[in-house]
């Protein structure tokens, strides 16, 4: 087993070769902050495709060594925690994140050395450990909507010799006592930016997210607050995170529903999520509310889910040697329809690319615009 500063070393240049880390000063940060002091001893290591895999330090310290150096994420709880970690589970409710997505959201954030931070989802604490080497204990507030999680992560940074204010809230309302903040950085998935983040956030400050809409994967998606109490910004990359908790989807396995109205459709149903990360960003504002889900099937071919909170649904199915494929609908939308209309008018644009996008936040809710915040897209 070699010493933990090579592991971190490795680290580094790999997130460094990736694209993920290119300030030295974080490269500092994460010597400073070592991962392995947030991981559990039983850690669910990320099998991508595969199932999750556990790792026991007791059993093989250097594969466990391995896997917290990698850049995986390691699931920390299940199920709010009502499984015990060693059962394992579907339900992944925290994590310690990964660490390439982890740098790249840290770099989003764009921080000077006197800012004050707050941090939504504490989760391990190792975001908050390195937040606050980088700017200071005092200068950082981490805000956790679980106690156990918490006071977890209160140990973790203890041990790392870190100590930012952490306190047990719901997020979503932000913590106005540690405010102005000249940076909010939101590790949990947000599908609507709650307006509390912007006021607690000084004109110029930033917010950074994922924006995790349900349709498709997430976008790491940067705000700045203007004077008018507003938040603008755009998308910057993918981020695939657990959700906020009040904005959770409803999980559903892919259901084989076959009673609905019955069409065909010239457009290949694996086009609409396999095109671009814009048509991804045009879909989810134009037709909001969508979820979806891709199966494969026993033909070789792909069965698309959508669904919508109201108890619309539609399949279209993919299959192999067809010119036409099928599409079932049924509910108070046609979903399937909706999402053809919106892909297509995406084409009609040019198909913009995702940086072609942005976000805009006000009282009143949240716009998707295309180009400039005036030309609003969503409903
Ligand atoms: C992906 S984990 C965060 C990882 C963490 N930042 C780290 O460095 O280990 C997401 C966390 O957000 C927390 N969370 C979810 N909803 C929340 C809310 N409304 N307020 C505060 N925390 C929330 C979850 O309990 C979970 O611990």
């Amino acid at each position: 087993m070699k010493p933990i500063p090579g592991y971190i070393e490795e680290l580094a240049d790999r997130l460094t070769a990736s694209g993920h880390l290119s300030d030295p000063r974080w490269r500092q940060v994460l010597h400073a902050v070592p991962r392995h002091l947030f991981a559990p001893s039983l850690a669910w290591v990320d099998g991508g495709e595969e199932p999750n895999r556990l790792v026991d330090r007791a059993a093989d310290e250097g594969a466990w060594l391995r896997a917290v150096y990698a850049d995986t994420s390691i699931t920390t709880q299940f199920d709010d925690g009502a499984t015990p970690l060693e059962a394992g589970g579907e339900n992944y409710t925290s994590s310690l994140s990964a660490p390439g997505i982890v740098i790249a959201f840290l770099e989003l954030l764009a921080l000077n050395d006197h800012h004050r931070v707050l941090e939504i989802g504490t989760g391990t604490g190792w975001t908050a450990g390195l937040l606050a080497q980088r700017v200071g204990d005092h200068n950082v507030t981490s805000v956790e909507i679980d106690a156990a999680l918490s006071a977890g992560a209160g140990e973790n940074l203890k041990a790392a010799g870190r100590s930012p204010r952490l306190v047990v809230a719901n997020g979503a309302d932000g913590w106005p006592p540690g405010g102005p903040y000249d940076r909010v950085h939101v590790t949990c998935g947000v599908r609507e930016v709650p307006y509390a983040w912007v006021e607690q956030t000084r004109p110029g400050g930033r917010i950074v997210f994922p924006w995790v809409p349900g349709f498709a994967f997430g976008h790491q998606t940067r705000l700045a607050v203007t004077s008018g109490g507003r938040a603008i910004g755009r998308f910057a990359g993918n981020a695939g995170y657990m959700m906020l908790r009040s904005q959770r989807f409803e999980l559903y396995a892919p259901a084989v529903e076959e009673d609905g109205e019955q069409t065909t459709t010239r457009l290949d149903p694996r086009t609409v999520t396999g095109d671009s990360y814009g048509c991804d960003v045009a879909l989810a504002a134009l037709v909001p509310g969508l979820t979806s889900v891709e199966e494969d099937t026993s033909d070789g071919g792909v069965r698309l889910h959508l669904r919508e909170p109201d108890g619309s649904w539609a399949l279209a199915d993919y299959t192999p040697g067809r010119d036409h494929f099928a599409v079932a609908q049924a509910g108070p939308r046609r979903l399937w329809t909706e999402v053809e209309a919106a892909y297509l008018r995406w084409v009609s644009w040019g198909s913009p690319d995702r940086e072609r996008f942005g976000l805009t936040i006000t009282p009143d809710g949240q716009t998707i615009w295309l180009h400039s915040p005036d030309n609003a897209i969503n409903p």
